[in-house]
């Protein structure tokens, strides 16, 4: 089946979705996205998902290229025209198509509009749940707002394929007091000795993830002991379990962190356990 694209109000075969060569996403980076599960043809947790898109635009003052109200029509036709029963859907902004010149472009100028979607193997992702995956550490090297989800990506990239070379899934992005802030494209958690479920508090050094805030819903629904704070790569070492989140994959064990167990080294009671629950807690939508 040819996959369809959304690009500013037509939707395409994908091998037709074109951007000019001149758009400030192609240029800059100028832009930013949103990834949203689908679950049975319909995106979980849309709301905090659109409502960060919002913000992502506000903070880096590029127009809202349509209504909320419009934005989700678009996201419910691209995931139908792409038969998305268990997915993703993906969106990206960008500040238009301007003449290369760094400041921002005339006020006039049309963001871009670009939104994707596309089905995830639903099993293959079972089997690594229930195995756990590894992850490695590497210096995090990234700008100081990545609160915002901008499609500037480039340490993200770098950091995964770090990962993919010494056979991990993810990369545990370190800060310089050695000090775990979040993943390539996940947030990180241990459940410390103490059986404390523990992740890094939010600010402008790591992304607010959405499976984040539901997970902590469902933490503070359950009564288990939960802190926001940074946890250290040692700390990380000597958990009784480790996990990760994000809207592709909801709730990840880890059952290795730069090659040695946590814990018993297999996937913890708690991480199975929210990754069972998740979609309880999750919203979604029509
Ligand atoms: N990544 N931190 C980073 C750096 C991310 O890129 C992501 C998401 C998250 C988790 O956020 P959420 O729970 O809202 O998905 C945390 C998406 C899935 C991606 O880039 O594909």
């Amino acid at each position: 089946m040819s996959r369809i694209a959304y690009v500013n109000g037509r939707y395409l075969p994908r091998n037709e979705a074109e951007v000019p060569v001149e758009d400030r996403g192609y240029q800059f980076a100028d832009g930013v996205y949103e990834v949203c599960e689908v679950r049975g043809g319909r995106p979980v947790d849309e709301r905090r998902h659109m409502a960060r898109l919002d913000r992502s635009l506000g903070e880096l003052r590029i127009a809202r290229p349509m209504s909320q109200a419009a934005l989700a029509v678009v996201l419910r036709e691209t995931i139908r025209r792409n038969r998305v029963r268990d997915g993703i859907v993906y969106v990206q902004v960008t500040r238009g198509v301007a003449r290369r010149d760094f400041p921002f472009p005339s006020a006039d100028t049309r963001p871009t509009l670009v939104v994707t979607a596309r089905s995830s193997p639903v099993e293959q992702l079972e089997d690594v749940a229930a195995q756990g995956i590894a992850v490695v550490t590497v210096p995090d090297i990234r700008w100081k707002r990545v609160d915002i989800k901008s499609v500037s990506l480039l340490p993200n990239v770098l950091a995964k394929q770090a990962a993919r070379e010494q056979g991990a899934r993810e990369a545990w992005l370190v800060d310089t007091q050695g000090r775990v802030t979040e993943g390539a494209s996940s947030n990180a958690w241990i459940v410390s000795r103490d059986g404390k479920l523990i992740t890094h508090p939010i600010g402008q050094d790591i992304l607010s993830g959405i499976t984040r805030s539901v997970v902590i819903d469902a933490v503070k629904a359950q009564g288990i002991p939960f802190e926001e704070r940074a946890f250290t790569v040692e700390e990380a070492y000597s958990a009784r379990e480790a996990f990760i989140t994000s809207a592709s994959q909801t709730v990840l064990p880890v059952v290795t962190i730069n090659g040695r167990p946590v814990g018993n080294g297999a996937p913890g009671l708690i991480a199975t356990g929210l990754r069972r629950d998740y979609h309880r807690y999750a919203e979604i939508s029509e």
